[in-house]
């Protein structure tokens, strides 16, 4: 159960959607649960389009809005149960919900098949999720065919079926890019947590241990802040595992002379943080590490610079790459001049992903990157990571001394009306920071 529940940013963001439905109706259903093997489920995560809109988090709910002159928000959801809330906790129930979050209508989840023609009738316009191939598919596209089918049956009483379907995700999509003051300091919240986690991860590690006791303390310090789950599966990736970009079996013994690739973000009320550091296991960088190690920082620090309102979004990653092939050059990783490198890109042997993506709710979050072929312009609210990375796997190219050095630095950055906050700075960058830290 909520302790106290603020629903003037739901109450908001309904009335911002509403006024894109015209008198159409939007119907958005919360996520299934999902069973992990028989008769245990995974830990029940809601949907977070259904969770912008209502800040409610139980299963089993769908909202409803009708557009134009009725204007209604309509919750449904599970109803009280004494005996399932012995089982399996709380519930608001309809009543109490309605009153809480602020709908206007709230009824039990078993009438919604019952009462979903009558919300379709004479509206030109369905959004509703186009969610074929994802998790939200199935039963609940079923139950608006069976709907949309009934009203059609209908029409010699005089009433008409929506004869236009418009994906609702898209228009959240929009809203979502651009975070709010709530968003911001929730966001701000989970960065800080992130930001404890990998500073403990390096005042613990030692060479012996195995990558899982760092991914154990990193759990410790995220639960103990409030933020019970990790965003996306973490990379705890030591030695030549930093150089595979979605390694995620933590099951190593790290060695002294490693370096570890942490890449770990929290969900903190729904919000993700995303943070990657890398440090050495012994606390002390290599020459040839350190090398590696000050070539992704200044890339880092240069995608920092243009990570600003106006500038294109693909801007920073276009400024990672040609910062990396310079210092890929100037390392003895590749030959020719930067221009070549950057034609031919041979780059991709050590640097082969996007320099970041918007984040919020989700680690990728929603939100389009192009427009009509063309890059989006940085807004103020618009959050993004800032990752480049270099990882140097053995090769007959490649000065040994560089084998099995991976390296990315990750942070996540709000874009600002005069530059930008980085919402994890907290965490040890530098490298003396890093030094200092592993030495604690
Ligand atoms: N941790 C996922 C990513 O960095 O995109
Ligand atoms: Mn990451
Ligand atoms: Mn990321």
């Amino acid at each position: 159960m909520n302790a106290a529940v603020e629903v003037s940013p739901y109450v908001n963001r309904r009335e911002r959607l509403f006024a894109s439905i015209g008198d159409g109706v939007a119907v958005i259903p919360t996520a299934p649960e999902l069973a992990r093997n028989r008769d245990t489920d995974y830990l029940y995560r809601h949907d977070s389009y259904f969770y912008y809109l209502t800040g409610f988090r139980e299963p089993q709910s769908v909202l409803v809005l009708l557009g134009g002159a009725e204007r209604k928000s309509i919750l449904f959801c599970r109803s009280k149960d004494e005996t399932r809330e012995i089982w399996d906790g709380f519930r608001y129930g309809p009543d109490a919900a309605r009153e809480i979050f602020g709908f206007d209508e709230a009824h039990p989840i078993e009438k919604f098949d019952e009462l979903l023609p009558d919300y379709l009738k004479n509206r030109g316009t369905l959004y509703a999720p186009l969610a074929l191939g994802t998790t939200n598919a199935t039963a609940f596209e079923a139950t608006l065919n069976k709907s949309i089918n009934a009203v059609r049956g209908m029409t010699r009483a005089g009433f008409s079926a929506p004869d236009s379907l418009v994906n609702v995700y898209k228009l959240i999509d929009e809203m979502r890019l651009i975070k709010d003051a709530h968003e911001i300091a929730i966001m701000r919240r989970s960065g800080e947590i992130a930001s404890l986690a990998h500073t403990r991860a390096m005042r613990t590690a030692r060479p012996g241990q195995y990558e899982y006791h760092v991914e154990a303390e990193i759990a410790h310090e995220f639960i103990r802040h409030g933020a019970r789950t990790p965003a996306y599966n973490h990379i705890i990736a030591s030695g030549p595992n930093a150089c595979v970009l979605h390694y995620n079996d933590s099951t190593r013994q790290m060695c002294d002379g490693d370096l570890l690739l942490i890449d770990a973000g929290c969900e903190y009320e729904g919000y993700a943080s995303d943070i990657t550091r890398t440090f050495p296991v012994n606390g002390k960088f290599t020459g040839p590490q350190k090398d590696v190690y000050e070539a992704v920082l200044k890339a880092q620090y240069a995608c920092m610079d243009v990570l600003k309102a106006g500038n294109a979004f693909h801007k920073y990653h276009d400024v990672a790459t040609e910062s990396l092939a310079q210092s890929m050059i100037d390392l003895g990783l590749l030959k020719g001049s930067l221009a070549q490198v950057l034609e031919e890109q041979t780059y991709m042997q050590f640097y082969m992903h996007r320099a970041g993506h918007w984040i919020g709710m989700d680690v990728h979050d929603a939100g389009a990157y192009r427009i009509n072929g063309e890059s989006q312009v940085l807004k103020p609210g618009m959050v993004v990571t800032n990752e480049p990375g270099l990882y140097i796997r053995p090769a007959a190219n490649v000065p040994e001394h560089f084998w099995n050095v991976g390296v990315r630095i990750e942070d996540d950055v709000l874009i600002t009306a005069d530059g930008n906050e980085n919402l994890t700075i907290t965490t040890p960058k530098t490298v003396a920071e890093v030094e200092a830290t592993c030495s604690r």
